[in-house]
């Protein structure tokens, strides 16, 4: 076996060291000097919220010895600073600092046993491992499970850092509408674009305003009604009259006849197949309709014969009944069979939400364009609503990641249950394509379209933020093509997410500027 050699730093002889140990430590070395060279620029802000402190204060304030700092340093996990919060790999004597925040972020992911997902540099404020589940789904963000989702606390930290009320906020990638319900609290007026109509559906019920009340109302109704169908399907006591012998099967019979989707026939036991149906005919009786087939919608997708830690991504429907050793309640499960106890579980909570939502909106507006992004044209698309002759201040969004999510296909029991027709072709960077090279050539070219398409409805100092988990790193090109330049990275680790699984990942948030602003920013005029 190769070896080299070393001058220890404890004897101060040569010493002979096995390849295997250097090459994982120059690896390590490699590795906090490429981080220390990571484009993490302290502005005033950052400085603030890094919290800068020498070694023995750190120590002192966090409970940990100086030596354990040091560890946390040469491990790569936390980053050296010097006083002005500039990182730096070797500090001046008596100048080395350290970042509270990052101390206490990477201790509390210790504390999680994710150590290994924090990394020297990331942004001490930005992993929010502290925010708990309720608050990370708070009111209307829970109304109905989406992947690919960011937190609310993500948009909250750069919306109100970078934006004013009364500005105006696109998300051309609007999903679930995450930016728009968020910026609507932070009194912005918000647009999104969405090639799915689903997805606009979902952002659209997060944000409209309702009678309250009313909305109670019916969500209950409706629980109500199709509880007594599914208690006459089932024969208990408190039956339904109406739904009684021949009615029934006439009623079920009507009901299967409406159902022409093979999806539905075999992903859901029959039971279960009965009470959506029911619920879906009861829909039209009701002003907000939307609204009802939110609710059943994430009622339906939580009844599907599948096992329960895999509602995200289901590979195949389990046979009725069939036990299975399931990863989330650790005891054989058995896949549910009915909806009902779902539409329970949903509806009162879904009248709870719009009304925490309604307390906190603002009368700001929202506008949601379903179409696709590389070609919209928004001047037309706004031109009936308050922001007609606005220019847009900025821009906070994520985009959907290279071969990652099929976004059609991750709602196709509601496709199938409403109807919905489906744009499959017009999304970008879809898992089915894949992230060959070709793959990726083509994510940029759509990408950079989607900004020049937007661009020109821009301000020039619009400020425009994109969230991507850039493991290709094909975000310089894209801001290069699409005539952007990009002015500052902040890095975050995600180790808490809800549909995604367990896989912790990292994400950059870039921020952006049209190349022409940003030149002259650059050039300090
Ligand atoms: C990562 S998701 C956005 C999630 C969103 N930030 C949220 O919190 O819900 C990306 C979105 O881009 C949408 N999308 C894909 N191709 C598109 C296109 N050509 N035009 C507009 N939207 C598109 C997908 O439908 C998906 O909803």
């Amino acid at each position: 076996m190769r070896s080299v050699f070393y001058l220890c730093g404890g004897c101060g002889k040569m010493r002979a060291m096995k390849t295997k140990t250097q090459s994982r430590a120059s690896r390590a070395k490699q590795r906090v000097a490429k981080e220390a060279r990571a484009p993490y620029t302290a502005t005033s802000n950052s400085i603030a919220a890094l919290d800068l402190a020498t070694l023995d204060q750190a120590a002192q304030k966090i409970g940990k010895t100086t030596h354990n700092i040091r560890d946390y340093i040469q491990r790569g996990r936390i980053a050296k600073y010097d006083p002005d919060g500039k990182r730096i790999t070797s500090a001046r004597n008596g100048e080395l600092r350290v970042s509270l925040n990052e101390l206490r972020a990477f201790l509390s992911l210790v504390a999680q046993g994710n150590e290994k997902h924090h990394h020297a540099g990331l942004h001490p404020e930005l992993g929010f491992y502290n925010v708990p589940e309720h608050e990370r789904t708070k009111h209307v963000h829970r109304l109905h499970p989406y992947l690919g989702k960011f937190i609310p606390q993500l948009v909250e930290w750069f919306l109100t850092r970078y934006f004013n009320a009364d500005d105006v906020i696109l998300d051309p990638f609007m999903g679930s509408g995450t930016t728009l319900v968020q910026g609507n609290e932070l009194k912005s007026h918000t647009l999104g674009i969405d090639i799915s109509e689903f997805n606009c559906r979902i952002a659209r019920v997060k944000t409209n305003r309702y009678d309250v009340e009313k909305a109670r109302r019916e969500i209950l109704d409706a629980e109500r009604r199709v509880t007594r169908f599914s208690k006459s399907l089932t024969h208990a006591p408190d039956a339904n009259p109406d739904f009684s012998g021949a009615k029934m099967e006439k009623l079920k019979a009507s009901l299967l006849a409406e159902c022409a989707s093979d999806y539905l026939k075999t992903w859901f036991a029959p039971r279960a197949l009965l009470e959506m149906l029911y619920y879906r005919r009861l829909i039209g009786q009701y002003e907000y309709q939307d609204l009802l087939r939110v609710v059943l919608s994430r009622a339906v997708r939580s009844s599907r014969l599948v096992p329960h830690y895999d509602l995200a991504t289901p590979k195949e429907p389990l046979p009725v009944g069939k036990e299975y050793w399931c990863r989330k309640h650790s005891r054989m499960c058995t896949p549910i069979a009915e909806c009902l106890a779902k539409i329970h579980a949903y509806s009162e909570d879904t009248a709870r939400r719009l009304e925490k939502f309604n307390q906190l909106r603002s009368d700001k507006s929202i506008a949601i364009i379903q179409g696709d992004a590389r070609v919209v044209d928004l001047k037309q698309a706004l031109q009936n609503t308050p922001i007609a002759n606005r220019l847009i201040d900025g821009i906070f969004t994520s985009p959907p990641y290279v071969g990652q999510i099929d976004y059609h296909d991750q709602h196709i029991y509601a496709y199938e249950l409403f109807g919905i027709p489906r744009n499959d072709p017009l999304e970008i960077g879809p898992k089915r394509s894949g992230k060959s090279r070709a793959a990726q050539q083509k994510y940029i070219a759509d990408i950079a379209a989607v900004f020049r398409n937007v661009l020109p409805a821009l301000r020039d100092d619009a400020k425009i933020f994109i969230v991507a988990n850039d493991r290709f790193k094909l975000y310089p090109e894209i801001a290069r093509q699409s005539g952007m330049r990009i002015i500052e990275e902040f890095h975050r680790a995600v180790t808490k997410r809800t549909e995604q699984g367990d896989n912790p990942y990292q994400e950059t948030i870039f921020l952006m500027m049209k190349e022409n602003n940003a030149a002259l920013k650059t050039a300090g005029q």
